[in-house]
């Protein structure tokens, strides 16, 4: 029995030791962290889909990495490389770094106005960008870590250029969608190379191109694949299961070697002779780009940020990134050697859709984070609260500006501020703005410490683990915990009858508050920097969460002031109209007209008797909303009564006195016990709106049309 009982005993402080363990392993060990962001394209603003996706959750992060006081330093930048720059310059019939020059300043000023809290935010056209990417390049090179080929790539005899990547659309070879790239098909996800695509077009004159040969320098992936193998498969099963999945399946297919360099004018030149005309792959020279910025930034102590093992690096991407951060750059970093640190982790998210559609730059089916700034102003916080609620942390997700209403009245409005503008107004009202010192603490407030406790406890585990969702939630939970513990105890009620015990009821809602302002900064730092002015200035350390004691008893509160406000159904429409609108423009643009019928001879066409006719009355068909009842003259003294499926597209009294066209020898049809003598000629366009065909000038009435 003893025996056992020692057993028990030992296995316990072998769970604590295990436990202790895997919270050093998650935290402790590091001395430091390198969180990277995924370098937008700058063909294009910055949308939704990306903050929710990269920028916010890295925020979030290294806000609250800041807060618990560990060293931090987050790189961002624009990409400023690839394919879609170019075209859109030709396009534009501007350069190439007119449009980096025009979206860099555009992104990098709305990633300001959002908060989001670069150390640097550089871009890859810089000097040292190049400089850092011909190195690395050369020394690959150098080391003989590249294999030398020369293959057969398309090139377009008319524009007389090599077509790489978007430069080429055809049909994919797995989906059969027409409109693949020369890189990737959107409608499948398979990455291509531009000689896979059936029927190939140049993207810049429309020409067939044909096969020259050329040569370029390619990764051998599968030289480093057993390594990889190793380090993801075996040394990293705590990634997400997406990333972990995505890497697994493209290491269970088997690495090729993958070329580096392009035949283009745009990127950085390949550094070796007999390279001229030859630049990076964009996705050699970007995530350089992560080392580049570190070192613009720290010039004497980047090596410390990429080189010791006590830094943790963690890559903040979207799906579609996953293969370069998790295979290829890690190989490249392999391959480079000294001591280059690998991802620890890379929490790369899924997309989110836009009121049920994908998002799509060149479609125009975004919310613009500019945009959204210069519309909402002074609101930051409510799409940086919306887009971690609702994150696609496992799964696509759908944005509607709905859900974002909802949430701004319902959860921020009705739940956060609510809370926090009745403790300031009640301490007014009670004590002139100065918090009360707390008396005996009762049973109530230590069930609602202790709820605080284990909020925060959760919450940052949630952080911890990348779980930025749910850790909203817990902060959020701080603020339902107010309400209740307010509700409960009734301070409005009890002042009348034990003013002391209000002291401490009131003591203990400013404390929460003070929690608040620290638990929510990393999600909403704009709301935290207000609160922490009306509660009158007060350090922000995430290791004090949970106390009772953050803000000094006598401390002046501000004046109450809402820290949000309810947004109407008005700013609402306004956004849903404009993406109506956007939803119409993109249907006219990609409207294709039917495939003309079988061919008819002039006979079958005269058996057709076409008329001119007048309306001269309209009206709708009881219970049938679809259709409206014409009385026609069709120059007989009787006239004739025609039912049309038009409803939907005019009022009645729109179309009185107006002439059309219809068919007068169509055999007359019973319809909704109308009998209808023939048919009006309308057409349909692209944006789903009906016209219907009439005269250019006035007509006689029955007059034939030949
Ligand atoms: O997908 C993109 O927008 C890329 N420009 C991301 C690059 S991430 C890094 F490697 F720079
Ligand atoms: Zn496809």
């Amino acid at each position: 029995r003893s025996f056992s009982v020692r057993i028990v005993v030992f296995q316990e402080k072998f769970l604590i030791l295990q436990i202790n363990k895997h919270v050093k392993a998650m935290s402790k060990e590091y001395k430091r962290t390198l969180i990277t962001t995924a370098l937008p394209y700058t063909n294009g603003p910055v949308h939704i889909g990306h903050l929710a996706g990269v920028y916010i959750p890295a925020d979030i992060y290294a806000r609250y990495l800041r807060l618990a006081g560990r060293p931090v330093t987050m790189i961002g930048g624009s990409d400023e490389h690839g394919v879609p720059i170019t075209l859109k310059a030709r396009k534009e019939g501007v350069t190439p770094q007119d449009i980096v020059d025009r979206y860099h300043k555009l992104i990098k000023e709305s990633f300001e106005g959002l908060g989001i809290s670069f150390d640097i935010y550089s871009r890859t056209t810089s000097k040292i960008h190049s400089e850092t990417a011909s190195e690395f390049f050369r020394r690959l090179y150098d080391k003989g870590e590249f294999i030398e080929k020369t293959t057969e790539q398309l090139y377009d005899p008319e524009a007389r250029q090599f077509l790489a990547d978007r430069y080429v659309t055809g049909e994919c070879p797995h989906c059969h969608n027409q409109g693949a790239y020369g890189d990737q098909c959107e409608a499948c996800g398979t990455t291509l190379a531009a000689t896979e695509l059936i029927n190939p077009k140049s993207t810049i004159t429309g020409a067939t191109p044909e096969l020259r040969q050329t040569k370029h320098w390619y990764l051998p992936l599968d030289k480093w694949e057993p390594k990889l193998r190793e380090w993801i498969l075996e040394g990293h099963k705590e990634w997400k299961t997406n990333v972990y999945g995505q890497c697994k399946s493209w290491l269970d297919l088997g690495l090729q070697p993958r070329a580096v360099s392009r035949d283009l004018s745009w990127g950085v030149p390949v550094p070796v002779e007999g390279a001229e005309g030859k630049v990076l792959y964009v996705w050699f020279d970007a995530p350089i780009g992560y080392i580049s910025n570190t070192k613009e930034l720290l010039p004497d102590s980047w090596e410390t940020w990429w080189k010791s093992p006590e830094t943790r690096v963690i890559n903040f991407i979207g799906k579609d990134n996953i293969v370069f951060h998790c295979i290829v750059f890690p190989a490249m970093l392999m391959a480079y050697g000294d001591n280059f640190q690998l991802p620890d982790n890379v929490p790369a998210n899924e997309f989110l859709n836009l009121e049920g559609d994908k998002i799509s730059t060149s479609r125009n089916w975004a919310v613009w984070l500019h945009e959204y700034l210069a519309d909402f102003p002074g609101k930051q916080d409510v799409l940086r609260y919306v887009l971690t609620a609702n994150a696609p942390e496992t799964k696509d997700n759908d944005f509607t500006w709905k859900d974002f209403q909802a949430r701004n009245n319902n959860e921020l409005v009705a739940i956060l501020g609510n809370f926090v503008n009745r403790v300031v107004v009640l301490t007014h009202k009670y004590y002139e703005g100065a918090v009360p010192a707390p008396g005996e603490v009762t049973a109530a407030d230590r069930e609602m410490l202790d709820e605080l406790q284990a909020l925060k406890t959760s919450l940052t585990e949630n952080i911890e683990t990348f779980h930025f969702r749910e850790a909203l939630k817990d902060a959020m939970g701080f603020a339902r915990l107010g309400n209740k513990y307010l509700q409960d105890c009734e301070p409005w009620k009890t002042v009348k009858t034990d003013p002391e015990r209000v002291k401490t009821i009131m003591n203990l809602c400013a404390q929460l508050c003070a929690n608040i302002a620290v638990a929510m900064e990393p999600f909403m730092p704009f709301m935290s920097e207000k609160l922490v002015k009306i509660l009158g200035g007060l350090p922000l350390n995430w290791n004090e969460i949970g106390s009772a004691d953050l803000i000094k008893a006598g401390t002046m509160l501000g004046q109450p002031e809402l820290l949000f406000e309810k947004i109407d159904d008005e700013a609402i429409q306004k956004q849903t109209d404009r993406l109506e609108a956007i939803k119409k423009a993109n249907a006219i643009a990609a409207f294709q007209p039917e495939k003309v019928l079988p061919e008819v001879s002039i006979d079958d066409f005269a058996k057709l008797d076409l008329r001119i006719g007048t309306v001269l009355e309209c009206q709708t068909v009881p219970k049938a909303n679809k259709l409206l009842r014409f009385t026609i003259d069709d120059g007989t003294p009787t006239h004739r009564t025609i039912v049309s499926g038009i409803a939907k597209h005019y009022k009645p009294e729109e179309l009185v006195g107006k002439q059309v066209i219809f068919i007068a020898n169509l055999a007359p049809a019973k319809i909704r016990g109308i009998e209808s003598q023939g048919m009006i000629l309308s057409a349909l366009n692209a944006d789903g709106s009906l016209v219907v065909a009439g005269p250019t000038d006035k007509c006689n009435p029955g007059a034939q049309v030949k």
